[in-house]
C-alpha cells in the first residue's frame, strides 16, 4: 500500500492511490457511477462530489460551481488529483435512483424448456444508463427476485458516444469498460443471489439484452465501426458461452446466451421488445418507440417490421441541460405553470428538496412555456416576470427560487436548454416520421404507441404530444409497456423457441439508416420547431388533456 488513501462514502469503499489518479479514475476503478457528460475533461461541470478536506478550488470548480457549493466542499472529481488521504461523499446514492424494472408482456411465453427443473437463470437488460436482472426458475417460468442498478459506466460518461471515444483514445480502454460492467453485472448478481437464498452453481443460464453499444463494450468488441456513420456493429448474430469465457466469476456454471442485433444501434434490446410485445405479428398499426440517448423506433404494420435508431442525444436523461440529473431523489419530475408569473407546481421525487431536473420534467417545462406563451413555436424566450437574464446563460425561466417549493437554490432552465430539447424530439419525430412515410401510413392509421424504457413509463404523454415528440395520435392510444427490452430478456432465457423467433426477426426486420434517408434533413428542419409538425395550434383528434395522468 502506497499513496494516500480516499474513501468513498456513504459506502466506505476505500482505496490507496498513486499521486496522479483523479478522483474519477479511483471511482472507475471500484465502479463507482459518477455522472459525467464530458468523459472527465472538465468541461460538463457533472461530476461534482463533496471532499473532506476540501482542496483548493480550481479555475474549472470556480467556473462550474456557485460560491455555496464551493463553500460546502464540493468540486469536480475530474479535477483534483489526491495528494493526501481524503473522504468525498457521492451526493445520490444509487439506492436513491428511480430505476424502471416492471415490464408488461403481450402474450406468455412458448413452451418453457423440457429438463431444467430446479434449476435457475438470470435475465438482464444492459442499460446505457441502468443494468436490470432477473432471477427466474427456468422449470416454472416464474420470477422469484430483481436487482437493478446504475450501470458504472456511466463515469466514462452519460452517453455512448463519450464512452466510445474514451475507448478509442485510452490506452487498453476497451478492456477497462468490459471490466468494469463486468464487475458491476458480478456485483447485481450476487446481491440477487443473496436476497434469494440460492447457492450461484444453481443458475445455469443467463440471458442479455442491450443496445449494439453496450453488447459491444460487454463482449470486449471493436467499437470502430460503430463510431462512424454509417455505424455498423462488429457482429449482429447471438452467441452463447460459458460465463467463465465470458469473464462472469459470481456464476460459474451458467453458459450466458447474448441475443442478436438488428443493425445500427438496433439492439437486442429491441429484439427484445419486438418479441414481448409481439410486434412480429400484429394485425393492425403498432409503433414502439424506446426513447434513451439513441430513441429506438419500431413500426409495425400487419407484422411487416420496420426500424430506425433517432440520435435524440442525452437531453431526455437530464444531461447537456444545464441543471438537469437523471431521475432520482431531488430530482424535479414534473412541472405545471398555473400563472406564468407565479411559481410553478412542482413534483419532486423522494422526500428532497429539488436540485436539478430530469427528463419527464424537461419535456413538462417545455410543453408549458409553449402553452402559456412563454416561449413560441421557434422555440425564443419572451422576456417575463419568470423569464430573466442568467450571468452566462442568457435567458432563463426560472423553474424555483431558492424557499420555493424548498428548494435551496435557484433552479433555472435556459434558452440552450430548450435547444437541446427541440433537437432531441426532432430527431425522434423525424425517426417515427420517415418510418411511417416508408410504409405508406399516417399518424391515424396509428392504432397503439408502445412506450418503453423509463423515460417513457415517466414521461406525460400529453406534455410530449404538445411538444411533437411523439406522433399525433389521441391519447388514448399511448401504452407504457415498461422494461419491455428485460421481458424480451426472460423469454430468450426461458424457451430456446423464443430465441429462434428472436433470430429470425432479428434478421427481418428492414432497417432504415435515417441519418442517411433523403427526406431527414427537410423533416429535421421542420421538426425542430415545437408543437406537433404543420400545426398552428394542434391536430383535430388529438387530445391535449388535462395534466393529471401519470402513466
Ligand atoms: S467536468 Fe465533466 S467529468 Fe468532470
Amino acid at each position: 500500500m502506497s499513496g494516500p488513501m480516499l474513501v468513498f462514502e456513504p459506502s466506505g469503499q476505500r482505496i490507496y492511490v498513486s499521486h496522479a489518479t483523479t478522483v474519477l479514475d479511483a471511482a472507475r476503478s471500484l465502479g463507482l457511477p459518477i455522472p459525467t457528460d464530458c468523459g472527465g475533461h472538465g468541461t460538463c461541470g457533472k461530476c461534482r462530489i463533496k471532499f473532506q478536506p476540501a482542496p483548493f478550488p480550481t479555475q474549472r470548480d470556480l467556473q462550474h460551481l456557485s460560491k455555496d457549493e464551493l463553500a460546502e466542499g464540493i468540486r469536480l472529481a475530474c479535477e483534483h488529483v489526491i495528494e493526501t488521504d481524503t473522504r468525498v461523499v457521492l451526493p445520490f446514492p444509487e439506492e436513491q435512483a428511480k430505476i424502471l424494472v416492471w415490464g408488461s408482456s403481450k402474450a406468455a411465453v412458448q413452451k418453457l424448456d423440457k429438463g431444467l427443473v430446479g434449476q435457475l437463470g438470470v435475465a438482464i437488460d444492459l442499460g446505457t444508463t441502468t443494468i436490470v436482472a432477473y432471477l427466474m426458475d427456468l422449470g416454472t417460468g416464474s420470477q422469484i427476485e430483481q436487482q437493478a442498478m446504475l450501470n458504472p459506466e456511466v463515469a466514462y460518461g452519460e452517453d455512448i458516444m463519450t464512452r466510445m471515444a474514451y475507448v478509442m483514445n485510452a490506452h487498453e480502454g476497451g478492456e477497462e469498460l468490459r471490466q468494469c460492467v463486468l464487475r458491476g453485472i458480478d456485483v447485481l448478481l450476487t446481491r440477487l443471489i443473496s436476497a434469494a437464498g440460492v447457492l450461484p452453481d444453481t443458475v445455469s443460464r443467463i440471458s442479455l439484452v442491450g443496445n449494439t453499444a453496450m453488447h459491444h463494450l460487454f463482449l470486449g468488441l471493436d467499437i470502430h465501426g460503430l463510431s462512424l456513420a454509417p455505424y455498423r456493429p462488429a457482429m449482429l448474430k447471438s452467441l452463447t458461452k460459458s460465463s467463465d469465457e465470458i469473464g462472469l466469476k459470481s456464476v460459474p456454471k451458467a453458459q450466458v446466451y447474448v441475443a442478436p442485433n438488428i443493425e445500427g444501434f438496433i439492439g437486442s434490446d429491441t429484439v427484445g421488445l419486438i418479441v414481448s410485445q409481439g410486434l412480429g405479428s400484429v394485425k393492425g398499426t403498432v409503433m414502439g418507440i424506446d426513447i434513451g440517448t439513441n430513441a429506438e423506433i419500431v413500426l409495425s404494420v400487419r407484422g411487416r417490421l420496420i426500424c430506425c435508431s433517432a440520435a435524440a442525444g442525452p437531453a431526455f436523461e437530464g444531461a447537456r441541460i444545464r441543471l438537469g440529473m437523471r431521475g432520482e431523489e431531488g430530482a424535479i419530475e414534473h412541472v405545471r405553470i398555473n400563472n406564468p408569473s407565479e411559481p410553478a407546481e412542482l413534483s419532486v421525487i423522494g422526500q428532497a428538496s429539488p436540485r436539478g431536473i430530469c427528463g419527464s420534467a424537461i419535456v413538462d417545462i417545455v410543453a408549458e412555456l409553449l402553452r402559456t406563451g412563454l416561449v413560441d413555436r421557434t422555440g425564443r424566450m419572451r422576456d417575463s416576470k419568470r423569464i430573466v437574464h442568467e450571468g452566462g446563460y442568457g435567458l432563463c425561466y426560472i423553474v424555483a427560487e431558492p424557499g420555493e417549493s424548498d428548494a435551496g437554490r435557484r433552479i433555472v432552465f435556459t434558452q440552450e436548454d430548450v435547444r437541446q430539447v427541440q433537437l432531441a424530439k426532432a430527431a425522434i419525430a423525424t425517426g417515427a416520421g420517415v418510418l411511417m412515410d416508408e410504409c405508406g401510413v399516417t399518424s391515424y392509421d396509428i392504432d397503439a404507441l408502445l412506450l418503453a424504457g423509463a423515460f417513457g413509463n415517466y414521461i406525460r404523454p400529453e406534455s410530449a404530444l404538445a411538444i411533437g415528440l411523439l406522433p399525433a395520435i389521441p391519447l388514448d392510444r399511448i401504452v407504457p409497456v415498461g422494461n419491455a427490452a428485460g421481458e424480451g430478456a426472460k423469454r430468450f432465457l426461458l424457451s430456446l423457441k423464443e430465441r429462434a423467433v428472436a433470430e429470425t426477426l432479428s434478421r427481418s426486420v428492414k432497417y432504415v439508416n435515417l441519418a442517411a434517408h433523403p427526406a431527414f434533413a427537410d423533416r429535421f428542419l421542420e421538426a425542430t420547431a415545437i408543437g406537433q409538425a404543420g400545426d398552428g395550434s394542434n391536430h383535430s383528434h388529438v387530445r391535449i388533456a388535462n395534466h393529471t395522468s401519470n402513466p
